[in-house]
């Protein structure tokens, strides 16, 4: 008689990275510093880019007919909302829907109420995200003691898919967009910007360059690894790690897809493998 033994293969965690486009790669190269050997799918759903100009029930039944088929397809561990706006609108409904865990990205209010020394300080993200109530009770819960601004932009993600594009920008449009998030009261001026939208802070840089002065920058990517990483580990995947032997891969569902002027940036990140897919698209 042989011995059964009840030994799984070891597997690499598989995880989906999701954005309306690849501003949601802000939260991807730091997934992949704190989890390099997990299995990544990123998906831009670049046919309904920017997300911020969609209306909220229109993009919650988008968002569910899409993981729908993705996760039915794919079997992830986790997925990760690399978007503010979707976040905000439709994190709840996704979690209620489906059996994967779902780790959002929002605005890091908190955090920002915490470092801000004088009590003002501003919210940058895209019109819709500024205008949900998530976004709302967040400000209520952590930041009653600030005065915080809240800005919408239109123009940002759409720059920073410039940026990637290695596109020279309009720095007065940047300057244009931006300055709204700088208030000066009496004495006080604005000492901290939470980056609401996970296209912004590949422009940080050029908002230094062109702020009307220095501030802090707050990027919520490195906490969302740490958090999937939790999760991760909470549900055992991390006993099984091993080196993933799929390529990770970008899929896209069209509009105007992915420019060939892209694919330096994309290599960078070790994304050689990029795909129109159409059966998310339809
Ligand atoms: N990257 C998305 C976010 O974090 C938004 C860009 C868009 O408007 O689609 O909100």
């Amino acid at each position: 008689m042989t011995a059964q033994t009840n030994l799984k293969a070891p597997k690499a965690p598989k995880i989906i990275v999701f954005d309306s486009g690849l501003g949601g790669l802000t939260v991807y190269r730091e997934l992949r510093a704190a989890l390099p050997d997990a299995h990544y799918l990123y998906i831009a759903d670049t046919d309904a880019f920017p997300y911020g100009n969609l209306h909220k029930d229109e993009l919650v039944t988008r968002l569910l007919a899409l993981f729908d088929r993705l996760i039915e397809r794919e079997n992830p561990d986790v997925c990760v909302i690399a978007c503010n706006t979707a976040s905000t609108i439709a994190l709840a409904t996704l979690r209620e829907h489906f059996d994967v865990p779902f780790i959002g990205t929002v605005p890091a209010i908190k955090v920002a109420a915490g470092q801000s020394s004088s009590k003002l300080f501003s919210v940058l993200a895209t019109p819709s995200t500024v205008a949900q109530d998530y976004t709302q009770d967040l400000v209520e819960r952590y930041a009653s003691s600030c005065e915080v601004t809240l800005v919408g932009s239109r123009d940002l993600a759409g720059l920073a898919e410039q940026f990637m594009r290695g596109e020279k920008l309009d720095e007065d449009l940047l300057h244009h967009e931006i300055a709204p998030a700088f208030v000066e009261k009496g004495d006080e001026r604005t000492d901290c910007i939470a980056l609401g939208c996970t296209h912004y802070p590949l422009l940080v840089d050029l908002m230094r360059k062109v702020a009307p002065w220095p501030v802090a920058y707050i990027d919520p990517a490195a906490a969302i690894a740490r958090q999937t990483n939790k999760v991760l580990s909470q549900s055992n995947m991390q006993k099984h790690v091993a080196i993933a032997s799929t390529a990770n891969q970008l899929l896209y569902t069209g509009g105007d897809g992915i420019g060939e002027n892209m694919s330096t940036f994309l290599q960078a990140m070790g994304l050689n493998d990029v795909t129109q897919d159409e059966i998310l698209g339809g």
